[in-house]
């Protein structure tokens, strides 16, 4: 079923779950990311992020997960992931996306506000919940996303920017990094208390790959309802396809085993977000 992405992560902070957001860039991945939830019996957020929008058909895509939210067996949303521009979000919106990413983090909090808001009431209007970060989740090795500070989330600064702009969820920076780990992480969990105290929305933890599975738990017990992941799922099928290239193979059958490559790497993830005591 396709749902909104608010409903769900309401009924994830009530649960104390999380659900996992995967970024997928094609129909192997899409089909991927559902297929791994089914199997859980969990739901799941397909993610597509702005910096694809250039190779993948948004409408068609939009049109292609509705339709297989709508025969999936648990509950399916779809998710605009780091939009920097309003028209990619204006765009998504049109499609049928039911929750946008605004990432404002490169701005100063007082710009990052006054941008966030604008996009807040465009989405309200149309129904679609937000989501925003301050702070900025850095860069590790093997990431497709933009490189960032590194700046942790400021709890006052945090309770400031949701009272402000009214967003849904915000996401927390605590030392998490897009993109896999090349020392020991170091990730902030007694910060996370203390965003969690300042604000009531739903915290989403960027840069899931990688990460300790006790870490991802402790975040999970302590508010985090979203997880998103993307590097650890396109290094699984890179590895496969690299691998694959070495035999005679048709193309059809290649991306039918990538898809079955990578979506054992997708269901640890989602039954490593589960409420353990569920
Ligand atoms: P990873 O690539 O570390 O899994 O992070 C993905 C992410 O946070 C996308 O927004």
């Amino acid at each position: 079923m396709f749902i909104q992405t608010k409903e769900m992560l309401q009924a994830a902070q009530a649960g104390h779950y999380a659900v996992a957001a995967f970024n997928v860039y094609s129909l192997e991945t899409l089909q991927a990311a559902i297929h791994a939830a089914e199997q859980e019996n969990q739901p799941v957020i397909i993610a597509l992020g702005e910096r694809y929008f250039g190779t993948v058909d948004v409408e068609g895509f939009a049109a292609l997960t509705k339709s297989l939210a709508e025969k999936a067996s648990v509950p399916v949303s779809l998710h605009l992931d780091h939009a920097y521009e309003k028209e990619s979000i204006v765009r998504a919106i049109a499609c049928g996306f039911t929750s946008v990413m605004y990432d404002g983090s490169k701005h100063e909090l007082e710009q990052n506000i006054a941008y966030t808001k604008e996009i807040v009431e465009l989405a309200h209007q149309a129904g679609v919940s937000v989501e925003a970060e301050i702070g900025s989740t850095a860069r590790g090795a093997f990431s497709d996303e933009e490189e960032g500070t590194g700046a942790l989330t400021d709890p006052a600064s945090a309770k400031e920017f949701v009272d402000q702009t009214g967003v849904d969820f915000l996401a927390a920076s605590i030392g998490t990094l897009h993109g896999m780990y090349t020392g020991e992480p170091d990730i902030k969990l007694g910060l996370l208390d203390d965003i969690r105290q300042a604000v009531g929305v739903p915290l989403v933890l960027h840069g899931g790959s990688g990460t300790p599975d006790d870490t991802m738990q402790q975040a999970v017990a302590k508010g985090i309802c979203k997880v998103n992941v993307n590097t650890e799922v396109s290094l699984a099928a890179t590895n496969y396809l690299k691998q694959a290239a070495d035999n005679p193979m048709h193309l059809s059958d290649m991306m039918a085993g990538m898809q079955q490559a990578i979506t054992p790497v997708m269901a640890r993830f989602v039954r490593l977000l589960k409420n353990p005591d569920a």
